[in-house]
Parts: C-alpha cells; sequence; structure tokens
C-alpha cells in the first residue's frame, strides 16, 4: 500500500489523535483505523460495512454515481462488447489483456479441467431431485477438497494455481450436472470442442438420444451473461469468500462459502426472486400495487431487481443486459414476451417515483437476467446458480489478492455489546 497522503485528527474527551489517510488511484480517501483501538481504546462501529474499506484491492473498481464498472481498468462495456468470458477470466486473474498465444494457452489449459472426478457422479444421488440446486453446488463444490488434495496447500503458488483453474473450470459442470440431476435426465459431458458459454448450454440441454447444436447466438448471450456477472469489488459473497480464506481455509471450503452467501435473495438470488416477482405482478396493471407495497414501511416487499449498495445511478451491466434482453428474445421470436413487457413498465414506472428517485434506487443486474436465462429455457432454480458460475473468477482473483497480500491477518470483527455486565449464576432453587 502506498504511504498516506494526509492525516484525519479524530478528538474524543479531549484527547486527539492522528489517522493516517490513504488516497485510492479512483474512489474515497480511506482513513486507516487500524492503530485506533490500541491507540484510542474505542471501535469504530459500520453495520453492513456501509462505510468500511475491508482491503485494499487492484482488480474491481466501482463508481456508483456514475454508474462506471471497471475490470483492472476495462469498463464493462467494452469488455462485453469487445471481449469474453475467459479472456475477462484472464484479465481478472493476471491483470492484463493476454496476446494471442497467452489466451490460447489458458482458454486450452481450462477446457482441460472441466471433468470432475468421476466418483463425485455419486454425489449427487445423495440429494433428492427436487435439491434447489444452490444447495448441490455448495455440497459439491465443498467436497472438491475431498478429492484434489493435491491443489488445497495454499501456501503453494503452484497448487494455488491449479485450484483456480480447476475451480473456474468445473463449476459449468457442476451446474449443469445439478440442473440435469434435478429433471431426471443423464449427466452430459463436457466437450473440448466447444467455448465455455457453448460447453455450458450443451451439458445443460443435449440429451443422449440426438444431437444438440448450439445456437452461436444464445452462445454469445451466455458467454455475456457469465462477463457480465464476473466480479464486482467487495460484495457480499466475495467478502465471505476473503474471510473464510483468511483462517487459512482450503480454496473450495471458501468458494462453497461463497455460493452459500450469493443464494440469498438481497444478493446473488434476486434474479430468481425478480423472476417469480415479474411474474406474480403478471400484467402491467398491477404494478402500481406492486409499487406501493415496496413503498410501504410495515411491508417488507421489496421489489426485486431493484437498489444496489454501491450504485446510486444505473448498474452499468444492467443496461448491457437490457440490450441483450431484446435481442435474444427478438432471435427466439418471442415477441410481446408478458414479463419481458412488465419489467419495462416497471422500470419506467419506478424510475419516474419519487421515492425511488429520492433513494436512488435503479434497476441492478439481477432485473433483467432472468427474463433472458427463462427465454433460453432454464428455470428460476437455475438463474443463481448460474451467477455462481460467472462469479467463481471473481471469488478466485480476489482470494489470490488476499493470499498474496503481505498484510493479510485472519478477520475478527469486534461488536457494540449491550448485553447483560458480569453476574453470579444462581442454583434453580433459588430463582
Ligand atoms: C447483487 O454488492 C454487490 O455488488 C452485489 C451485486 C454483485 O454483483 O455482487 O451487485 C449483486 O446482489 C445485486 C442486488 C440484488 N438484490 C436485489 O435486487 C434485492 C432488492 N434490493 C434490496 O434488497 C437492496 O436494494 C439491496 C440489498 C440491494 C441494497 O440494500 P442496502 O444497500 O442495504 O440499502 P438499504 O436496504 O439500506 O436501502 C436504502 C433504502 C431503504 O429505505 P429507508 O430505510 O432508507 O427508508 O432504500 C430502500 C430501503 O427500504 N430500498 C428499497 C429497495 N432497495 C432499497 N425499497 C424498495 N425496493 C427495493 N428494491
Amino acid at each position: 500500500m502506498a504511504e498516506p497522503t494526509k492525516t484525519a485528527t479524530l478528538t474524543i474527551d479531549g484527547k486527539s489523535y492522528e489517522l493516517p489517510v490513504h488516497s485510492p488511484t479512483a474512489g474515497p480517501d480511506v482513513i486507516d483505523i487500524r492503530k485506533l483501538y490500541a491507540e484510542a481504546g474505542v471501535f469504530t462501529y459500520d453495520p453492513g460495512f456501509t462505510s468500511t474499506a475491508s482491503c485494499d484491492s487492484t482488480i474491481t473498481y466501482i463508481d456508483g454515481d456514475k454508474g462506471e464498472l471497471l475490470h483492472r481498468g476495462y469498463p464493462i462495456g467494452q469488455l462485453a462488447e469487445k471481449s469474453h468470458y475467459l479472456e475477462v477470466c484472464f484479465v481478472l486473474l493476471y491483470g492484463y489483456l493476454p496476446k494471442a498465444d497467452e489466451l490460447e494457452k489458458f482458454e486450452r489449459l481450462l477446457t482441460r479441467h472441466t471433468m470432475i472426478h468421476e466418483q463425485m457422479h455419486n454425489f449427487f444421488r445423495g440429494f433428492r431431485r427436487d435439491a434447489h440446486p444452490m444447495a448441490t453446488m455448495v455440497g459439491v463444490v465443498g467436497a472438491m477438497s475431498a478429492f484434489y488434495h493435491d491443489s488445497t496447500d495454499i501456501n503453494d503458488e503452484n497448487q494455488r494455481e491449479i485450484a483456480s483453474h480447476r475451480l473456474i473450470a468445473k463449476m459449468p459442470t457442476i451446474a449443469a450436472m445439478a440442473y440435469k440431476y434435478s429433471i431426471g435426465q443423464p449427466f452430459v459431458y463436457p466437450r473440448n470442442d466447444l467455448s465455455f458459454a457453448a460447453n455450458f448450454l450443451h451439458m445443460c440441454f443435449a440429451v443422449p438420444a440426438e444431437e444438440y447444436h448450439v445456437d452461436p447466438v444464445l452462445a454469445r448471450a451466455m458467454d455475456r451473461i457469465f462477463t457480465l456477472h464476473a466480479d464486482h469489488e467487495q460484495n457480499a459473497s466475495t467478502s465471505t469468500v476473503r474471510l473464510a480464506s483468511s483462517s487459512g481455509a482450503n480454496p473450495f471450503a471458501c468458494i462453497a462459502a461463497g455460493i452459500a452467501c450469493l443464494w440469498g435473495p438481497a444478493h446473488g438470488g434476486a434474479n430468481q426472486a425478480c423472476l417469480e416477482m415479474l411474474r406474480e405482478i403478471g400484467t402491467v396493471d398491477r404494478i402500481p400495487e406492486f409499487i406501493a407495497r415496496a413503498k410501504d414501511k410495515n411491508d417488507p416487499f421489496r421489489l426485486m431487481g431493484f437498489g444496489h449498495r454501491v450504485y446510486k445511478n444505473f448498474d452499468p451491466r444492467a443496461t448491457v443486459m437490457k440490450q441483450s434482453a431484446d435481442e435474444v428474445l427478438d432471435l427466439l421470436g418471442i415477441h410481446d414476451n408478458p414479463t419481458l413487457q412488465v419489467a419495462k413498465e416497471l422500470e419506467k414506472i419506478a424510475l419516474e417515483d419519487s421515492y425511488f428517485i429520492e433513494k436512488k434506487l435503479y434497476p441492478n443486474v439481477d432485473f433483467y437476467s432472468g427474463i433472458i436465462l427463462d427465454a433460453m429455457g432454464f428455470p428460476t432454480s437455475m438463474f443463481t446458480p448460474i451467477f455462481a458460475v460467472a462469479r467463481t473468477v471473481g471469488w478466485i482473483s480476489q482470494w489470490k489478492e488476499q493470499l498474496a497480500d503481505p498484510q493479510l491477518k485472519i478477520g475478527r470483527p469486534r461488536q457494540l455489546y449491550l448485553g447483560e455486565t458480569a453476574r453470579d449464576y444462581v442454583e434453580i432453587e433459588n430463582r
């Protein structure tokens, strides 16, 4: 980390403390409070970490006011238009745009890690067929540490690299197997002649009874969805992966923890919740009823796919996703899709409503993604697993960055204690 550029003065009970201030290459300055408790005997208090930087990072930057998202400095709009998911994986992992031979080597390497240990097929059969695929993925990914012992030593750079490639390459296979298992169809093995996205679609939708040809436009849309979900600073699931890794846990356990956190409807589970909400709304004339519920403080209902901790402007991913939704539905000949009509009208009404304007609530990445995935033939239960497949490279990149950080120490927050002070035990006969 660079040397502090200035200092902040904190005065408590008449005593002043000088705190170093670090200036980033982009974004707000940060006040370094690492010595605060030792010097002033106080904690800071920030439930939900709304004003807290948990680490320094060079991977992804978000400007919530501008609606800007950069991966290693490259704007998400340019990556979505000009790049493809495995190249974005390289950029996130290694920090630069690869030359043609580097990219070819990287893609060939990952392609040869897409199969999972044959014994792991038995894991799936331990689940009920109606298990949510996220439950299956948490279980199977966590169990990978029981199979890939030669890539669990986080202190070995080579093992970290192999674990990274295995996880990124095997997540689509595991997600597709979870889907196939849930619909009672046989597993489809990965194919080395297909791109990452085409391979995923093939593993999900091919059946042994006939040839399955992946539509290149759908493969492109799938690849773009993966790119748009690849990484996003220190979001809840990435912070979970970092915290799990800070104890020295193996990479498979850390990614399983990230999958578990992503599942929540306030986070990665929002894409499933959003499509289910759009279906519940059903028709444009019911939108006012749901807008009223979203604004009602006594109603826990929130507009799924709306709002964001960081974006107080459009989520740039939602903008690209909306364009992609139109393209995919048009390609599939799905015109006047009622769900898309409701989504577009809901977005229009919400963005004109003073509640949403004041609270700076805009559509996020989850608002349109479900419409595309639904049109491609995925059940809503597969939406968050697809998010997990895409985000694995982000989790892994952040995991590697943290392990290489000389400041790394186990994450152990403190608290504002409001419970009982010390009191003596009372025997039951005296209570
Ligand atoms: C993702 O962090 C990331 O980067 C996440 C992510 C990634 O790529 O990793 O971008 C992926 O998780 C996107 C977000 C998906 N979640 C949803 O779409 C669920 C619906 N959205 C909300 O639950 C909410 O907006 C959050 C969780 C996304 C953000 O919540 P915050 O930052 O804690 O904001 P908040 O709850 O404090 O809301 C601020 C105000 C509140 O009102 P007041 O208490 O100030 O009166 O806005 C209101 C909220 O009630 N509000 C909403 C709303 N979201 C916030 N009101 C109605 N509908 C909503 N969707």
